[in-house]
């Protein structure tokens, strides 16, 4: 049995993207392992929030993560800000990580570049990655699932441990990266170059994971595309095909190859329409889970015993980082 990690941001609606490339992988993993699946809310205030919106957004990723399978009778579901030993840990590493190592991940690059200038730019911003080692580091995980814009975090994260490790003592077990093959970096629907992402200022360049079926067939059959009409995979020439296909295959089950064949000298109306079709057959039993347990009491005692749980265990680990570091003191016995 292996311990794993993953968390989301609650800073909008989750997309498709969030889905296929995260949470429908968390879900399998659940069986054999120890999960910990984590709405990490200290991280989205490294961008200015709404406080009323970004309330709704943790309790909505809750229940989303519930309707999506996750089990909390099986895994560890809880809020980060309400396990204060992410933060302190995240103090500690903020004193092994170096300012050019931060400055050079990119999204930090991303997301400040879209700010005016450095005034404007949270120091949070920079410091987020230590943050997420902290979340990772204090369960002792084996394994993180996620999509492919992480993988430079996990990278930092496996630094920062070994770094603490040498330098202090080996007490941090050393994570491994997971991506999925298919469906680790889905695209924005109108601009197929660029990651689809659930704070896209167009509304149009991405499903959110509850837009109603009639919205999300309009959204993909305005989908940018190309003039050949063949509907074949080929990432460099036919980008915003290629991300239709992934689409449908990763919520159909069906392969690539076979969706070609399927839709050869087929046009592009009739192949939209059944990935419309495909997106909407998984979205639409989430959507109705999500609607029992949005304002549910069940919600809430998920999420306290997801605490609970949490902070016994990230308590242990933060304990012997601090005895590693010479932080605190040794009471006298008398
Ligand atoms: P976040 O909230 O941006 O995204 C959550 C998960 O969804 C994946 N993802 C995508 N996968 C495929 N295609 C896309 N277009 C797409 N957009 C997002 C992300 O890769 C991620 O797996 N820093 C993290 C949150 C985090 C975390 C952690 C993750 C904080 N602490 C510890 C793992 C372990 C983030 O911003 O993810």
């Amino acid at each position: 049995m292996q311990t794993i990690f993953s968390g989301i941001q609650p800073s909008g609606t989750l997309t498709i993207g969030n889905y296929l490339g995260a949470i429908q992988h968390f879900v399998g993993l659940q069986e054999e392992n120890n999960c910990y699946f984590c709405i990490v809310d200290e991280h989205a205030i490294t961008v200015p929030q709404d406080r009323l919106k970004l309330r709704h957004n943790i309790r909505s990723l809750a229940a989303l993560y519930l309707a999506s399978g996750i089990n909390s009778e099986k895994s560890t579901l809880f809020i980060q800000s309400e396990v204060p030993a992410h933060t302190q840990l995240s103090w500690m590493l903020q004193s092994i990580s170096y300012i050019g190592e931060l400055e050079r991940m990119t999204q930090f690059k991303d997301k400040s570049a879209k700010s005016a200038g450095k005034e404007a730019v949270s120091s949070a911003l920079l410091t987020y990655p230590p943050l997420m080692a902290s979340d990772i580091l204090l369960y002792k995980t084996d394994i993180v699932p996620v999509g492919e814009d992480q993988k430079q975090h996990l990278e930092l994260t496996r630094n920062l441990a070994e770094r603490f490790n040498n330098k202090f003592n080996d007490i941090f077990t050393i994570p491994e990266v997971s991506i999925p093959e298919v469906g680790a970096r889905i695209m924005s629907l109108q601009n197929p170059t660029k990651k689809m992402s659930k704070s896209d200022e167009n509304e149009k360049a991405y499903i959110s994971m509850l837009d109603e079926p009639k919205k999300i067939e309009k959204k993909i059959k305005s989908a940018v595309t190309d003039s050949d009409g063949i509907v074949k995979y080929d990432k460099e020439n036919k980008a915003g095909v290629s991300n239709l296909l992934t689409i449908h295959a990763s919520c159909s089950g069906e392969s690539v190859e076979d969706l070609e064949a399927k839709f050869e000298g087929k046009g592009y109306g009739e192949f939209k329409q059944a990935t419309a079709d495909a997106v909407v057959n998984v979205l639409k039993p989430i959507q109705d889970r999500y609607n029992e347990l949005i304002d549910s009491e069940i919600l809430d005692d998920i999420l306290d015993k997801g605490a609970d749980n949490a902070s016994f265990e990230a308590n242990k680990m933060l304990k012997k980082a601090k005895k590693a570091m010479g932080l605190g003191r040794v009471k006298k016995k008398g």
